[in-house]
């Protein structure tokens, strides 16, 4: 399949690219980016793709040479493009958020239905392999009925690829739209759900801005959730400057905890089993997380299946984080959801 990246930015250059490279059946043939020094990266890897200023440009000259459009720009600028592509009958891959309302997500998917066309948010951490194995030994009752869980999403540290050295998203709040939770709180989010299955009932959280000298995004968030008899605590975090990802899950038979690259797995009365699954937390292009998303996405494609998981779980994703702004504004109430 053909793929054109749209914003060749940290992510798709960190990431996306790295994914790509690694498989025969995605051909990456052409690039946008507004950005000249961006557009020379793109060709310095693939000298024979085409490259474009702008996406209208890309679609008008080249689109039957496509069948996925892979958007990795700025979040504010994700519902547009993403009817552009959809639009024109394309395959889209969007990096997360996806959008940042309700109302613009219902859009999409309504626009995807009717184009019958594949609409895959990037819920990367879902495929991160720590995340994956301890899913299947929870899945395995290898600790029983999980009671309570703990993650803590430290972010930071991200080296800029563009010219300024700096991620043009990272730190502009007009270019993020969103603080914290649409971060590291979507991806917690997607962590329990994939641990987890089914969906919350209601959510108690506290949402801080504590450093306001770097931008005016929030930067800290702490929340419970009532996960369907369990319980599950997150600590969110842009405050430091290394990423780091911590979890830990206990339930009735034992407890399950990951570390970076190894997973402790202590089940009552036998020795802590120590599993090395290299994941890279502490990396922050999670390049070796994409391959498992991409194929899930090419099934998609190949099955017609307009309804992909990680589509319906940006929809859940919306409506805890708007749950989670009204009790950050109650003083950490607890909301149904
Ligand atoms: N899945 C993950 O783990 C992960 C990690 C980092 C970032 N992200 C997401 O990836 C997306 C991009 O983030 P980033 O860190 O790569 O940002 P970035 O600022 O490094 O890159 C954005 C790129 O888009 C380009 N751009 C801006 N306007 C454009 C336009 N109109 N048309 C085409 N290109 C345009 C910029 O020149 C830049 O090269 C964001 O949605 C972010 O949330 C996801």
């Amino acid at each position: 399949m053909k793929v054109a990246i749209v914003g060749f930015g940290f992510n798709a250059e960190k990431s996306h690219v790295p994914a790509y490279r690694n498989r025969s059946d995605i051909d990456l043939t052409a690039v946008v980016d507004p950005v000249t020094a961006r557009r020379a990266a793109a060709l310095r890897q693939y000298p024979n793709i085409r490259v474009y200023e702008k996406f209208g440009d890309l679609l008008e000259e080249y689109s039957d040479e496509i069948d996925i459009v892979d958007i990795c720009l700025p979040n504010t600028f994700h519902l547009e493009s993403v009817k552009q592509a959809l639009g024109a009958d394309k395959h889209v891959l969007c990096e997360k958020p996806l959008v940042l309302n309700k109302n613009e997500y219902h859009e999409l998917v309504h626009i995807a239905d009717e184009r019958k066309r594949v609409l895959y948010p990037c819920h990367n951490y879902k495929f991160a392999p720590s995340i994956v194995h301890a899913a299947y030994l929870i899945n395995e009752g290898k600790i029983g009925q999980p009671l309570f869980a703990s993650f803590n999403i430290f972010g930071g540290g991200f080296q800029g690829t563009l010219p300024q050295n700096k991620r043009q998203s990272e730190n502009n709040p007009e270019l993020f739209g969103g603080g914290i939770m649409i971060d590291h709180g979507l991806d917690a989010i997607s962590v329990a759900q994939t641990l987890f299955g089914g969906s919350p009932q209601q959510i108690s959280a506290h949402i801080r801005n504590l450093n306001e000298t770097d931008n005016q995004l929030e930067d800290l968030a702490v929340f419970s959730l009532d996960w369907e008899e369990k319980l599950i605590n997150i600590t969110v975090s842009s405050l430091g400057s290394m990423p780091k990802s911590y979890y830990r899950i206990q339930g009735t038979e034992g407890e399950i905890s990951i570390e970076n690259n190894d997973i402790f797995l202590s089940v009552k009365n036998q020795p802590v089993e120590q599993i090395f699954i290299p994941t890279n937390f502490d990396d922050p292009g999670h390049a070796n997380w994409f391959n498992g998303l991409i194929d899930n996405l090419v099934d998609c494609i190949n099955t017609k299946n307009t309804k992909p998981f990680p589509l319906m779980e940006a929809g859940l994703v919306l409506d805890i984080i708007e749950k989670a702004n009204h009790s950050n504004h109650n003083g950490g109430a607890w909301m149904g959801i």
